[in-house]
């Protein structure tokens, strides 16, 4: 059964304190990421929890969404931008399926470690397709724990029993890669910080 919005509202206040795991790794991304953004952009955040990337993303185009299903992470990420005084950031309590979406609404949508929570990639894929305007282009990253760390999948299933962990699919990066494929979408860019790091960072122009 997949997670629901009330683990990750626990989880929220502890989230947002703590702090980013390989900041290295993470320039590394927000500078990728950046290099596909101009100031005329719509863009969208899927589960973009309290909204950390958002937050160092905005400014750089016309309108940002950032949407999660926990309303916690929400208002967390809502604060945060009042208090730093960000206006074209919305947040918006809502998951990818939610009708306020704009269908061919956006330049970029972006889902950061969400993937592998999620028990529909597919569909979750097929409906990024179905936001993004023709060409636009979906920037992923993803933690795929079958290429290296397969032998943490018990020790997650005990914790997802005890209700300290949510769902995680063992993914593979090639097989996230093919999915996304699968969606009409051609991959740009692909890679792995590093020869040890797990998670895969991933855009993909949406075909016509
Ligand atoms: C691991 S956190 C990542 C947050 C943020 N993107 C980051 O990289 O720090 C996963 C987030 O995805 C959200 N989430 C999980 N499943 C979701 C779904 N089906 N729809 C929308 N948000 C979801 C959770 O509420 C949580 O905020």
């Amino acid at each position: 059964m997949s997670t629901s919005p009330k683990f990750w509202n626990k989880a929220a206040a502890g989230y947002a304190k703590r702090p980013i795991d390989n900041i290295e790794s993470y320039e590394h991304t927000l500078s990728r990421t950046r290099s596909y953004l101009n100031s005329g952009q719509r863009v969208l955040e899927i589960g973009c929890g309290t909204g950390s990337t958002a937050l160092l993303l905005a400014h750089e185009v016309e309108h940002f969404t950032a949407a999660d299903y926990s309303s916690e992470m929400i208002n967390i990420g809502i604060e945060k931008a009042q208090n730093q005084g960000v206006t074209n950031l919305e947040f918006l309590n809502a998951d990818v399926f939610d009708d306020r979406l704009v269908t061919g609404g956006y330049d970029v949508v972006m889902a950061h470690n969400l993937l592998h929570l999620l028990e529909n990639i597919p569909q979750t894929i097929a409906r990024v397709s179905e936001l993004l305007k023709p060409e636009g282009v979906f920037i992923s990253k993803t933690p795929c724990i079958a290429d290296r760390m397969a032998y943490m999948m018990p020790l997650i299933a005990v914790m997802r029993w005890i209700g300290k962990a949510p769902y995680v699919d063992s993914l593979k990066s090639a097989h996230l890669e093919s999915m996304i494929e699968d969606e009409n979408f051609e991959i740009v860019e692909a890679s792995s910080f590093s020869q040890k790091a797990i998670s895969r960072y991933i855009v993909a122009k949406k075909k016509h």
